[in-house]
């Protein structure tokens, strides 16, 4: 029987539930979530790792909220299940199957190395696990299981998609699979530095960060305590917090409007307040809408179960048929 197949190109993206989204995954996975779902050249998928999260500590009595919430915060964004299908990653449970299938061919030592692998066991020295090590197996699972060749996230990313290809291509190779290649879709917010003026903004990270949810106040005493210099200089830094706050500005007030700061701070100097303050009024200005929406999904919570389990059936039916095909290639069934 012919079955009729999108043309369209498919794109995978998912965040693990491990607390209320902030700038950071706005701007740099969500943001390119929502500009290809609204791209009438992509089917998009876009999932809460849940598994992932157990990679590192985490509360069991809390995940189910944590992975709700980051549905609520998808949809308060402006995700929309007519445009994407929006799942749970164990609500789809071939992702795990098609984990184990592709770890045949990967080694021990690629994954050992991974830097994004060291990293974690440095932030959580306990959680030296094989599921931690296996980490980019089971996101190169949850995009070839949709043979998606695009996945909106930040660069932070990267290490994970180059082994999702690697994978690709080596089952191609030993198995006559035709799973694309995926790469990154990179969005103008891919690394949203920290407020602390040190790495990247992170959940992980306490200070670090401004999220969907917080008040005009909110954002305001976060602000105040980013680091900042006297204000003048004769060249303009290239790191730290005073640099970090000129990327905001360029983020939520535009390239002019930093390049006028930056004129400021090799001529008169900066009231470091002032640009705080302005700072701080538009990045609420684009929170706003988006807090506002959260309420109503809030308060709809037979609306919002019905989206979960209809984007796990969606899912569920893809993964399904393209599992058995990888099953049936390498000799199974
Ligand atoms: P966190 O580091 O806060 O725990 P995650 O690892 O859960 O964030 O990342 C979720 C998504 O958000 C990923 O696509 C990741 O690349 C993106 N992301 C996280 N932090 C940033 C950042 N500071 N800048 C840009 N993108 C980010
Ligand atoms: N590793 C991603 C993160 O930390 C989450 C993730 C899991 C993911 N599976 C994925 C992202 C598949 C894109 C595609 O945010």
């Amino acid at each position: 029987m012919l079955k009729f197949r999108s043309m369209k190109k498919r794109v995978l993206s998912g965040i693990r539930a491990t607390g209320r989204l902030h700038l950071g995954n706005y701007l740099g996975a969500v943001s390119g979530m929502l500009e290809l779902q609204n791209s009438n050249e992509h089917e998009t998928f876009y999932m809460v790792a849940d598994l992932h999260t157990l990679t590192t500590p985490y509360e069991k009595e809390k995940l189910k909220e944590m992975t709700r919430n980051v549905i609520l915060d998808y949809l308060s964004a402006g995700l929309d299940p007519k445009s994407c299908t929006i799942f749970i990653q164990s609500q789809v449970p071939e992702h795990t199957e098609l984990f184990y299938l592709l770890s045949t061919v990967v080694s021990l030592a690629r994954l050992m190395h991974l830097p994004t692998y060291k990293d974690k066991l440095k932030q959580y020295p306990n959680s030296s696990t094989a599921a931690l090590l296996n980490y980019p197996v089971l996101m190169a699972s949850d995009i070839l299981i949709y043979k998606a060749g695009l996945v909106p996230v930040g660069i932070d990313q990267e290490p994970h998609l180059e082994v999702a290809r690697e994978i690709a291509r080596k089952m191609n190779d030993l198995y006559s699979t035709n799973f694309p290649e995926p790469v990154r879709f990179a969005t103008k917010g891919e690394y949203v530095p920290s407020l602390t003026g040190e790495g990247k903004m992170s959940k992980s990270v306490e200070g670090s960060y401004i999220s969907l949810t917080d008040s005009l106040d909110e954002i305001k005493k976060k602000l105040a305590g980013a680091p900042t210099d006297s204000g003048k200089g004769e060249k303009l830094p290239e790191s730290g917090g005073v640099f970090n706050l000129f990327k905001f500005v360029e983020l939520f007030e535009g390239i002019e409007k930093r390049k006028i700061y930056e004129e400021k701070y090799l001529k008169d100097g900066i009231r470091y307040g002032d640009l705080k303050q302005e700072l701080a009024k538009a990045i609420f200005k684009e929170l706003k809408p988006i807090q506002e929406k959260r309420k109503e999904f809030e308060s709809s919570p037979a609306k919002v179960n019905k989206i979960i389990e209809e984007g796990a059936e969606k899912a569920k039916s893809i993964a399904k048929e393209n599992l058995r095909e990888v099953k049936e290639k390498m000799g199974i069934i």
